[in-house]
This record gives C-alpha cells, structure tokens and sequence, in this order.
C-alpha cells in the first residue's frame, strides 16, 4: 500500500506518534490532517522523548516532506516554538493554505466557557480547538493564506470586533487587535514560506507513486460525528475523513492502521463502560508512568481492552488493519479482560448508543483471560512472547476481525514489531 492513515481507535493517546515515527521511515510524505495542538504524540529514540502537537511525527526522519492539510487548525505560535525547539533545521514543511488559524480569543472564549458550565465540563485540552472550527463552521474564521497576506490586520480587526462582543457577553476581558497583530504578524512572518495549497502537492505526490503516510491525531471516539458526543473533540479523527480534511479523492487512499492499546485509556471527561476500579490493578498502569499525562500533569483513567469499540471504530472510520501498542504494561497481572458486548437494562447490545445518557448506563460483558508474569519488553518476534500474550493477541484479532501487523513492548523504536509489511 502507497497511502496509509494510522488512526486512533478510541480515546486518543493510543500510541499512533511512535507507529507513525516507526512507518515514517518508508514514508516520502507524512501527514496531519485535522486536530491541532490538542494532540500530544510522544516519540522517543535513543532514550530521548520527543512531544509533538502540530508536527507531524515523521519529522525526525530527515529525507520525509511533512506536510499540514487544511482540516487542520493551527496554532501559530504553537507551531513557530515547535519548528524552533527541532535540531533538524532543514525541515521540509508545507502547511495548507485552507488550514485555519487558532488564535489567542479562541483560547480565551473556550476557557470562559468551560469555566461556566460547572459539572457538564468537557475537560477540554484549552487549546482553542473547538472555538478555532467553531468560527470555520460559522464562516467568520481566518484562514492561513489571509494570515501570512496583506490583508491580515484589516481581516482581524473585522473579526476583533466580533469577538469583542462575544467576550462582553461572556464578561472576560476585550481582545486588543493592535497588541495581538502585533505578536501574531511575527509569527506570519515565520510561516509565510511554508504555506501552500497541500491538496495539489498531494495529488501530485500520489499520482507519481510516492509513499504518503497520514497521522491521525486523538481517536475515533473523539470524533464529533461518530464518538462520545458531547464528550468529543470538533473534527472527524477517521480513515473517512481523510480525503476531505487533505482535498484528495477517496479512492487514493489505500488502507487504515488503527493504533489500539492493549488495554483502554481516556483523558478528559465522558463515559468509559471498561473503566477499571479495582485500585490495586490501577496501582498497577500508575506504577509504569505510561498513563501520566505529562501536559496535563494526571494519570489518565484505563479500562480494559474493549471490543464494541474497536467494531465501532472499523465500521465508521473504515481500517483495515490493527497495531496493538503498550502490551507490555499488561505484564504481571494475573488475569485480563476484554469487553465482549455491552449490557442495556438487562440486554446485551453490541453497539455503541448515540445518547450519551444511555451510553453512561451501559456495563460491559467481559471475556477474562490468564495474564502472564514475564517481562516482554525485550521481545522481538511474536513467537518469543508468553503463550498467554499470544492468546491475547490472537483473541483482539477474533473479536475486532481486523489483522494486527504491529505490536508493540516499550515506548522505543526497536520496541516495535512488525507481523506483516503492508506499507
Ligand atoms: P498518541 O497521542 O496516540 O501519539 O499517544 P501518546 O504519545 O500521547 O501516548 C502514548 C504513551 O505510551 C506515550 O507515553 C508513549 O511513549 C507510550 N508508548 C507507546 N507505545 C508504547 C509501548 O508499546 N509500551 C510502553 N510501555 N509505552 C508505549
Ligand atoms: P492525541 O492526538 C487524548 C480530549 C480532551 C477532551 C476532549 C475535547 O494525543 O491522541 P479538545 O481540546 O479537543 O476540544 O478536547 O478531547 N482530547 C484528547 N485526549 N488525546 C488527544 O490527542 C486528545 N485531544 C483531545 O481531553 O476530553
Ligand atoms: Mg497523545
């Protein structure tokens, strides 16, 4: 396959930066398509850890073209401190000119609202994301290509006024347009040569033959069409959504890795019918550090490994193979779960329901495996792991009825195992 998505099949923080950075390799071209720097992707190479929130995480491999289509929103002086921090300093980068622009009102706006609706909080990352498509949905956002043009502090003064009186209504402070245009056009300055129209590139690339990875960032049950709504991010994290958040056609996208832990996690708030509350098998993530989020500065709650998901995510995203990651911090526990089906007021169902009252009533039908007590994360071949690893991974496989072509035992890159090439 020459063009690949590696998508989050759940929560977000599946490990889709180190599958990425691992498949890069063979990659010309890697994309990010939607999500801003709400994404945290962690990719660690010789004891060094890397975070990246708007890069892509092929940026570490100095030959790919990374490039940020315009489903994106970005973050301008995320992205300029991000570009700065790189030891790589002949990035190549085009960033599209479609993409839109995040801006310190968005971050303002969101926290104003967050901080008003008491228990119903989303727990958003505060990065602006949601005002930033928001704005784009309202039409009244500002689009890359007006921000590094002539026009930008004419467009933002337009743009100030309005949001002046959305911060009355919401009682915070007024934006000043001069002080903001005054940092921001520096960062327009800095991305100007980076910005071009990436659906062309794209189809260039692709038609040539060229190897195209697409970085999906959080996860399908994030997705704001298809995931835990309310308790979503506000752009469509799915192998579906690529074509229309990168502007190629459809048919030019050859297959999707879904990234899956082992087990479940979930920052922020919403349901999660696998979440575990046995406090010593929590003790247990919380010893390895893996759930610690470092932005955030809390542990992320985990669940057992949950199969309605991954069904759901196959069907709404499309993928058409599996990487289970984090494997190795299931070792030591005596037994292991898997979600089945789910429970409904005395039914089994094995859906995920659209309302997320109902969604929060649900429990889930277990599968319990024996676990096994061996450290695997020196493994380097599938044969080499426990019998029970095995049988667990093989039993993911039945119940998702998706093929895993990579595992992985540690946060490394030689910590990744590949069961079949498919890229
Ligand atoms: P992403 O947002 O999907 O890219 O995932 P994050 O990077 O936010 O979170 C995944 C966490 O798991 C990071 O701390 C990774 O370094 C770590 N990680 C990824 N794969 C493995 C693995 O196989 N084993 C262990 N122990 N950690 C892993
Ligand atoms: P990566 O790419 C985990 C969650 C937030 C919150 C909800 C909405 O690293 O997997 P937003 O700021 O997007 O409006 O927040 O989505 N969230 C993530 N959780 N990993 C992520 O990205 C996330 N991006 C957003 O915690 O619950
Ligand atoms: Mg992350």
């Amino acid at each position: 396959m020459k063009t690949i998505v590696i998508i989050g099949t759940a929560w977000g923080d599946e490990g889709k930066g180190k599958i990425t950075d691992f498949l890069a390799a063979k990659a010309d071209v890697v994309a990010r398509f939607q999500g801003g720097n709400n994404a945290g992707h962690t990719v660690i190479i010789d004891g060094k850890s890397y975070l990246f929130e708007l890069l892509p995480s092929g940026v570490l491999h100095p030959k790919t073209v990374n490039l940020l289509t315009q489903g994106m929103v970005i973050d301008p002086q995320g992205l300029v401190k991000e570009i700065d921090k790189l030891e790589n300093k002949n990035l190549k980068l085009y960033i599209s000119n479609r993409a839109h622009v995040v801006m310190p009102y968005h971050r303002a706006i969101e926290s104003a609202n967050e901080s008003k609706k008491g228990s119903d909080k989303l727990l958003t990352t505060k990065k602006g994301i949601g005002p930033t498509y928001s704005d784009k949905a309202k039409r009244i956002g500002l689009r890359m290509e007006s921000f590094v043009g002539p026009n930008f502090k004419t467009e933002l003064k337009k743009i100030i006024e309005l949001k002046n009186s959305e911060a009355r209504q919401l009682k915070i402070a007024e934006f000043d347009a001069d002080k903001i245009y005054q940092e921001y056009q520096e960062y327009a300055k800095k991305l100007k040569k980076y910005v071009i129209d990436t659906s062309s590139y794209l189809n260039e690339v692709i038609k040539s033959g060229k190897k195209v990875l697409f970085e999906g960032a959080q996860g399908v049950m994030l997705c704001v069409e298809n995931g835990t709504y309310p308790f979503v991010t506000s752009s469509s994290p799915t192998a579906a959504a690529v074509p229309l958040y990168a502007g190629i056609a459809p048919w030019f996208l050859d297959g999707a890795i879904g990234v899956a832990k082992a087990y479940t996690s979930r920052e922020g708030a919403g349901p999660m019918p696998t979440l575990i509350d046995n406090p010593k098998i929590i003790e247990h993530f919380h010893q390895t550090k893996v759930e610690y989020e470092p932005r955030t500065k809390t542990y992320r709650r985990v669940g057992w490994f949950d199969s309605v998901i991954i069904k759901h995510a196959k069907r709404v995203s499309g993928l058409s193979h599996l990487a289970v990651t984090v494997l190795d911090v299931l070792s030591g526990l005596d037994e292991i779960k898997i979600a089945t089906s789910y429970q409904l007021n005395g039914e089994n169902i094995d859906f995920i329901p659209a309302d997320i009252k109902t969604y929060q009533k649900v429990t889930a039908n277990y599968l319990t495996l024996p676990g096994w007590k061996e450290d695997i994360s020196k493994v380097r071949t599938f044969d080499e792991l426990p019998l029970n690893a095995q049988n667990y991974l093989r039993k993911i496989e039945e119940l998702s009825g998706l093929e895993i072509v990579v595992f992985s035992v540690g946060p490394q890159r030689d910590q990744t195992i590949v069961l079949k090439e498919i890229f």
